[in-house]
């Protein structure tokens, strides 16, 4: 990617200022009360823990957390295998190229909100296979199967990220749980929903841009699923925009850290009592960057809707349910079309007060 092509730039109101906001910034929550055994006689540890999820959720729909039992070294092999992915011509990278019916693997050409982002990502599912809709249709309840594509090099890429997807998804299971408590609701309240997971990791790599004050790395916007774990490098770009005003906050890359943020369908669950965050990527001129989310996903014939335990007559559902399985083949689809149109959205299931 050299010179900005005009597909790279953003209206005027979504241009990034080059000054950067990073007060208080978004919560660090320390997770070592889940892996100490003190924490079983001393049920007040997790209590508290709980408590400041619930409080960060709440607040920010994003947190950062350390002490999260994900192997360092696991981590760092990731990164060390992406790097060297991405390094690769570009010919060699689309060999294995996302499309419509290879719907994972590497892409280079992604929009958000019709505004192309300065990155290329690969990404692998899960599970596999992983069971899908077969088509968009509302009345087909045909299924089918996606599976991954694999580069031929770095060889150790497989094995690397299928190993890092147990730690991380072992770790968003952790969280589903305490944020199940913290909206007063049985741990394992959301399990159910991830047994046949349409869950997948994603490498993401900003190559440095000449005018990242047009572009942007990733365009707002909020993440569709459950929850997100995402792991970024020291170089930093990631902003979230405050709940309380509507500022860009940056977020600081922590040595290790996980950062967390609520997706929509948890929002749907919630009731909105817990929101998921609008985000965005800045890119810089000088240093590439590279970032790791974990985007959990729940099985595709999960109907979305407000969990019936946090509503009642004074706070009625917000939300009419819909199929995760066809919202999420709809928005892979436009994807290639590249529709004019709006994304699908969760505000188009919303009720109106
Ligand atoms: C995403 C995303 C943030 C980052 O891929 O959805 O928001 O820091 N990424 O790369
Ligand atoms: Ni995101």
């Amino acid at each position: 990617m050299g010179e900005v092509d005009q597909a790279f730039i953003q209206e005027p109101e979504h241009r990034p200022k080059l000054s950067i906001i990073e007060p208080e910034g978004i919560p660090l929550i320390d997770l070592s009360p889940l892996s100490c055994p003190d924490s079983i006689s001393d049920p007040k540890a997790i209590e508290v823990l709980v408590r400041e999820i619930g409080n960060a959720c709440k607040n920010w729909g994003f947190f950062q957390v350390i002490n999260h039992g994900v192997p360092q070294e696991k981590r760092e092999k990731v990164e060390t295998a992406a790097r060297k992915f991405f390094a690769q011509p570009l010919e060699e990278k689309r060999k294995i190229r996302r499309d419509e019916i290879r719907v994972v693997g590497y892409f280079d050409t992604e929009h958000t909100k019709n505004v192309r982002d300065w990155k290329e990502v690969f990404d692998f599912l899960v599970e596999e296979p992983t069971l899908v809709p077969s088509s968009t249709e509302p009345d087909d309840k045909g299924e089918t199967q996606w599976f991954n594509q694999w580069p031929e090099n770095p060889p150790e890429l497989r094995e690397v990220l299928e190993e890092y997807s147990q730690e991380v998804e072992k770790l968003s299971l952790k969280l589903m749980g305490l944020i199940a408590l913290s909206l007063g609701l049985p741990e394992d309240r959301f399990k159910g929903y991830f047994k046949d997971q349409t869950s997948f990791i994603r490498l993401n790599h900003y190559p440095p841009c000449p005018s990242p004050q047009l572009a942007l790395g990733v365009g707002p916007h909020k993440d569709a699923g459950a929850l997100t774990v995402l792991a970024q490098d020291e170089v930093g770009g990631l902003e979230v925009k405050r709940k309380t005003d509507g500022e860009w906050i940056r977020v600081r890359p922590t040595p290790n850290a996980y950062i967390i943020n609520v997706g929509d369908i948890l929002q749907v669950w919630s009731n909105d009592k817990y929101e998921s965050a609008e985000h965005r990527v800045m890119v810089n001129s000088e240093k590439e960057r590279f970032s790791v989310p974990f985007l959990l996903f729940p099985a595709h014939y999960t109907e979305v809707k407000p969990l019936e335990e946090l509503t009642n007559k004074q706070n009625p559902a917000k939300y009419r349910p819909y199929s995760w399985g066809k919202f999420m083949t709809l928005r892979k689809l436009s994807n290639f079309k590249k529709l004019k149109a709006e994304n699908i959205q969760i505000y188009h299931f919303r009720v109106s007060d």
